[in-house]
């Protein structure tokens, strides 16, 4: 493609370090999109002919059925998914083909196709992020009364029903949706047309292949358009907050379904069984999501990594974005689908959480509360006495319900019967009605706001 001034063709091993052909095929369908707007561009220019064009467009049309054939021969030796196809079309249409690469260089054609690819790629996320929520969304619609023992230091801390543990989830996997929209929008900009580094002397159009690109605009500055990937660090940025959440749920699931929590089976299906322990059900799909928050997080500091002090504007280094991004979109997309599986199968066992819950005394709080609002004591001094009754009540081996009145009054004498109706875990939950809160009528909200979300 350069052989003009080269007198020796490249070292063995240039073969080896040189192609990216092996994963930036990947952008093939980008880069068929991206040269399709550019030839019309030309071609309406009158920058080259229409008939040439039209044979463009042809040769174009002919590579990409071959391509979905798998007939495509993709060589190394032509280093890149754009001197392949170049190449072929050379093949296909005669010497027509060379006219493609005019006002054009591939460092606009390597990041447009690059732009076209992560943007769809946030669509994905997004998509599957949707899946996600929505097979919380359906296991908490039928939990909203399911009691388990809320966790802060993983103690247990106050009583919260399954579905409003479910549905912090929601909101986290919205927040990460949002994370990618927000990617998407910004990265959408056109970078074709700032050819090399510094523009063209052609009469191009940029507007118009960024419009037939779907982009927004054209980037403003060519400099810019050709070494800028922050958006690609974004977008590895956004997956890596997103395995981040999916890996703390992950751990929930891992803990969850141990014999020891019982809270949760997983199905059949997202389990395996230990080659020597007959009884084991390990959670291998949590604790692969899990493991694969490292993967996406080192994807994202090696391409910072590779950007970092790189001056403007292209350097070949940069070819080293490619596979970063691919990896975190492939681990990401199958963590999401993974887990969006395990959830919409999983069995919660409302007794084991309601067991464990009641175990850990978690309407203590509710006992000092009531001392505060009822006998008007200070809150700390309200928290002393409900101390000393949650300790009166392990000594004797049962929960604050259970405990004789006399036994509280012999700590607190002013304390009445009408304490009781605190004590229960549904009556603690139910009246945890503040904005948020774990009472049904709220979670109810939650779900309510999401369903309509999701329409
Ligand atoms: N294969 C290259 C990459 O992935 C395409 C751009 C090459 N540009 C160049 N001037 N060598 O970045």
């Amino acid at each position: 493609m350069w052989g003009g001034r080269f007198a020796s063709g490249p070292a063995a091993i240039m073969r080896e370090i040189t192609p990216s052909i092996d994963f930036d095929k990947r952008l093939a369908g980008e880069d068929l999109a991206g040269s399709r707007a550019h030839c019309r561009m030309l071609a309406t220019e009158g920058i080259i002919s229409k008939d040439d064009g039209q044979a463009i467009l042809g040769g174009l049309d002919a590579i990409e059925k071959e391509i979905a054939a798998g007939t495509f021969v993709f060589k190394r030796e032509l280093e890149d998914i754009h001197l392949n196809i170049e190449a072929r079309l050379a093949e296909l249409i005669g010497p027509a083909a060379g006219r493609l690469h005019t006002a054009r260089s591939r460092n606009d054609q390597v990041v447009t196709d690059f732009r076209l690819w992560v943007r769809s790629a946030c669509v994905r996320a997004d998509e599957g992020l949707m899946v996600l929520q929505k097979a919380l969304l359906a296991q908490a619609e039928t939990h909203l009364d399911t009691i388990m023992p809320g966790f802060t230091h993983m103690q247990v801390a106050q009583p919260v029903t399954f579905a409003h543990h479910l549905m912090a989830y929601v909101e986290m996997f919205g927040r990460d949706r949002g994370r990618f929209e927000d990617a998407r929008k910004r990265l959408n900009e056109s970078p074709l047309g700032a050819a090399a580094l510094a523009g063209t002397s052609f009469a191009i159009d940029r507007d118009a292949t960024a419009k037939a690109l779907g982009f927004t605009r054209p980037m403003r500055n060519s400099m810019d358009a050709i070494s800028a990937r922050d958006f690609a660090l974004e977008y590895l940025a956004a997956c890596t907050i997103s395995a981040v959440n999916l890996s703390r749920l992950a751990g929930e699931l891992v803990q969850w379904s141990t014999p020891a929590f019982g809270f949760v089976r997983l199905s059949d299906a997202f389990t395996t069984g230990s080659s020597i322990m007959p009884q084991k059900r390990n959670p291998d799909a949590a604790e692969l999501i899990r493991g694969k928050t490292g993967r996406v997080l080192g994807d994202f500091v090696a391409l910072a990594t590779v950007v970092k002090g790189l001056v403007l504007t292209y350097g070949t280094d940069l070819q080293e974005d490619k596979e970063r991004v691919f990896d975190a979109a492939d681990t990401l997309e199958l963590s999401l689908a993974a887990m969006a599986g395990m959830i919409a199968d999983l069995t919660a066992n409302p007794q084991k959480m309601l067991a464990a819950a009641e175990a850990g005394y978690p309407t203590a709080t509710d006992l000092a509360d009531w001392v505060v609002r009822v006998l008007k004591k200070p809150f700390r001094e309200a928290h002393h006495i409900a101390g000393s009754i949650v300790k009166a009540a392990e000594d004797k081996g049962v929960t604050l319900e259970k405990l004789p009145l006399a036994e509280m009054q012999a700590i607190e004498p002013a304390i009445t019967q009408d304490v009781f109706a605190v004590l229960s875990l549904e009556s603690s939950v139910k009246s945890r009605m503040s904005l948020g809160g774990t009472a049904p009528a709220r979670v109810k909200e939650q779900v309510a706001h999401w369903k309509a979300a999701f329409k």
